[in-house]
């Protein structure tokens, strides 16, 4: 089983989404090798939108094999008085993985270990998989991430991939979990996708960019050799 997780960070609205959706459909639709592959759990599909499309993409999805909806961050607090947090106690149900950690949210909203640990405990208590991202091997991994997705900072939206031997060397740097899944972003796209698919290592690959346009994303999933 392979994974690709699409990061859409703060992107599309609701129409731009129902175009993605529709065209995504479209090409699955006529492409019987591809729903093979979802149906028969070769590949699994997170797609990770704003928390505004999850209710909309929620119906949109459904008849969609293996493929399921992640929020890009979640509240570290449970319910209660905090204006404008998203609590994982309201995903569940909606969304069924969370990143936790992503470089963007540690950078421009300083998030720090402290708040990781506590996302990853409001996922683990509310159901949902925590896919916690790390900038390298100095970042915290803590027991109850499902997912570890290996993103260098240099490597995310600049075009410069991470060598296949650094992903791998890194990953001897760590201690991972015998279940946890290993995954590398930053830069991922349908031409060096498979560099590390390829590898019996690496799960899965995390896009962003490459995620928000529905060919590339669909393609991404077409080419994918398992
Ligand atoms: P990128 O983003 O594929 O656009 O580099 C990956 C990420 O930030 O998760």
């Amino acid at each position: 089983m392979k994974y690709i997780i699409g990061n859409w960070k703060a992107h599309k609205t609701i129409q731009e989404a129902t175009d993605w959706i529709t065209t995504f459909k479209s090409l699955l639709e006529t492409d019987t090798q591809t729903l093979d592959k979802l149906k028969n759990n070769n590949v699994t599909v997170i797609l990770c939108p704003p928390f505004h499309l999850l209710s909309l993409f929620q119906q949109l999805t459904q008849s969609i094999p293996n493929f399921s909806l992640g929020v890009q961050t979640v509240s570290s607090h449970g319910e209660g008085a905090f204006t404008g947090e998203v609590t994982a106690h309201s995903l569940q149900g909606l969304a069924e993985y969370a990143i936790v950690g992503h470089s963007e949210r540690r950078k421009y909203f300083t998030e720090s270990s402290t708040d990781i640990q506590s996302k990853i405990e409001q996922c683990t208590i509310n159901g949902i998989k925590p896919i916690l991202c790390i900038r390298g091997n100095t970042d915290a991994i803590f027991p109850e991430a499902k997912f570890v997705a290996y993103e260098p900072q240099e490597s995310i939206g600049t075009g410069n991939n991470a060598p296949v031997d650094q992903v791998l060397a890194l990953k001897t740097q760590l201690s991972l979990l015998p279940d946890m899944k290993f995954i590398y972003g930053g830069s991922v796209n349908e031409q060096n996708m498979n560099d590390y698919v390829l590898h019996g290592e690496i799960d899965g690959v995390l896009p962003g960019s490459a995620s928000l346009v529905a060919n590339e994303f669909f393609s991404m999933i077409q080419k994918i050799i398992i």
